[in-house]
């Protein structure tokens, strides 16, 4: 397994489950600060860059509880700044002594927060005093988010061990920022990572220059020579390495680094067509890898997939059939070859290595995503995954280093099960060609008026519904397609994109005219939550 990490120091998150973890990792990374996150192991987590400070994530227990997560020992241990955020404030805080209770100032959403006075100079706080340094550069008032149930009821008493704590701030209903006395130890109720919190970026910034003294910044524009250098040492001399790929960012960017460090003789991408993809996009992956020069296998497996697929309409088990199916492809056409080569890469990416459960506690499973991340370790070869410590925007930058196009770079995020979570109900391959047809009219429209890139994502969705029609003067009884278009950050919340209702109507009619099979089209507007992205 490819290990060495991207940067030599930087901070540790550990998470105690919290919806937002990944946001905390996600707003120290742009704001330059390496960061990888832990799960609340009883022992210290072998790290392999310079800690310089803790941040502890909030987290759905109260610490009541006998059954919440307690504050791993090795956390102070390290002896560097720590910073707790919500149930990771409250940890701290009743780990020096101080009394935490249920109820009465419970706060969800928006609040306002003031800061104490004597911090205060010109209505910003000031760095004066090391209590207050990382909220400096903030306003006397700000909007905060706040998502808590237990509070502060009193802070720890004076202690060798800590000093003793200082309030820095409060909402009208509780205590919302606190520090000890040497400004090291540092509790916030409310949540610096979510973006409605005014300053929340600047705050772990400052947390993270200020209070933790980083200072070699995290650039990820130029990790290709520490990448390189990483792999070179880690690949022997004429070992050659697989590339799963898919046409999408990650591995595409996978496949590039790996060419360009050891030519095309030594790397060979295997791209299996399962029959569940957008009507162009083999055709694609064939240009990309003329245009960059790379060599790439195509396995064609459309029959195989729709035969595994006919009469499944679950979506869960869909899903299962297509990830089962994709490795037996591929495992077969690898073992074929396995004398020849000793590594297989695949694009896995940071956040993929977080929702697996391997970088925290996780959170709950809504949907088992399968992509060429989810190929077995069982197969005869060393796993390589150059992008497992970087997130999607990370992999962009590095991908624009490598000279890869910006359509390529910029393309919309495709699922790995394919069009098989886009046809809601069974998939046949005549459903397969209807939903082909639509999406492609849709996107190209998107791209046509140049909304396509103001765009997180759009695609079509197929329904297992007919309705009733007239063309001419013939009554249609035909299926039903969804046009979905969402704005995110991070596909965990997802916003409708507003498209004019003009442009809307005229992708219905282009796609009612050119489509045979389907006579009626719907716009998508649910956000998510409580709907997700895709349809399955
Ligand atoms: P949902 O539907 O869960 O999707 O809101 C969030 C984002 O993830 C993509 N997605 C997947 N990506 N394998 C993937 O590689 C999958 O199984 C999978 N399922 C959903 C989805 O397109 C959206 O961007």
């Amino acid at each position: 397994m490819y290990q060495s990490r991207p940067h030599d120091e930087g901070l540790c998150v550990v998470d105690f489950g919290s919806q937002y973890t990944r946001l905390i990792a996600r707003k120290l990374r742009e704001n330059h600060i390496y960061c990888e996150i832990f799960p609340p192991s009883k022992d210290s987590p072998r790290f392999s860059y310079t800690i310089k400070g803790v941040v502890l994530s909030g987290g759905p227990d109260s610490v009541a509880s006998d059954l919440a997560s307690p504050l791993p020992s090795w956390v102070l241990n390290l002896g560097v700044p720590v910073l707790g955020i919500c149930y990771g404030m409250q940890l701290l805080v009743k780990h020096f002594g101080g009394v935490i209770h249920s109820g009465v100032s419970r706060e969800y959403g928006r609040a306002s927060i003031t800061y104490e006075n004597r911090f205060m100079v010109d209505n910003l706080v000031t760095a004066n005093s090391p209590v207050a340094r990382i909220w400096q550069g903030l306003s006397q008032n700000h909007t905060v988010w706040m998502s808590h149930g237990d509070h502060i009821a009193q802070l720890p008493p004076v202690s060798v061990q800590s000093g003793g704590f200082e309030v820095v701030g409060r909402t009208a209903r509780t205590i919302a920022a606190c520090a000890s006395c040497d400004g090291k130890v540092i509790g916030l109720q409310y949540h610096p990572e979510v973006k409605h919190t005014e300053g929340g970026s600047q705050l772990l910034s400052n947390f993270a220059r200020h209070v933790c003294g980083v200072a070699s910044l995290w650039q990820p524009n130029s990790m290709l020579d520490t990448l390189t250098k990483a792999l070179q040492a880690q690949v022997l001399s004429g070992e050659k390495i697989l590339v799963a790929c898919s046409g999408g960012v990650d591995s595409t960017v996978t496949l590039v680094l790996l060419t360009q460090i050891f030519g095309k003789d030594r790397v060979q991408g295997v791209f299996v067509n399962t029959g569940l993809l957008r009507l162009d996009d083999a055709h694609k992956m064939a240009k990309i890898a003329e245009e960059l020069c790379l060599s790439v296998h195509q396995i064609p497996a459309e029959s195989l997939f729709y035969q595994k697929l006919a009469g499944v309409s679950h979506p869960e088990e869909k899903r299962k059939i297509i990830g089962a199916t994709f490795v037996d492809v591929f495992t077969q056409f690898a073992l074929e070859r396995k004398t020849q080569f000793s590594y297989l890469a695949q694009g896995t990416l940071y956040s993929d290595v977080i929702e697996s459960g391997d970088g925290g506690t996780g959170p709950q499973v809504i949907k088992t995503h399968h992509n060429v991340g989810g190929l077995p370790e069982r197969l005869p070869f060393k796993i390589l995954e150059p992008l497992r410590f970087l997130f999607k925007d990370e992999v962009r930058m590095l991908g624009a280093e490598l000279g890869i196009d910006r359509e390529i770079l910029w393309q919309h995020p495709f699922p790995g099960p394919g069009l098989g979570v886009r046809i809601a109900g069974e998939v046949t391959e005549q459903r397969v060609k209807i939903l082909q047809q639509a999406d492609q009219i849709y996107i190209d429209f998107l791209k046509e008026k140049n909304i396509y890139h103001e765009i997180w994502q759009a695609f079509c969705v197929l329904l297992p519904v007919k309705s009733v029609g007239v063309m001419g003067d013939e009554r249609t009884y035909e299926w039903v397609v969804s046009l979905r278009a969402v704005n995110s950050t991070d596909a965990m919340t997802a916003m409708v994109a507003n498209i004019q209702m003009a442009d809307l109507t005229t992708v219905a009619e282009k796609i009612i005219s050119t489509v045979q099979g389907v006579n009626r089209v719907l716009y998508d507007i649910t956000t998510k939550p409580p709907a997700t992205i895709e349809w399955e």
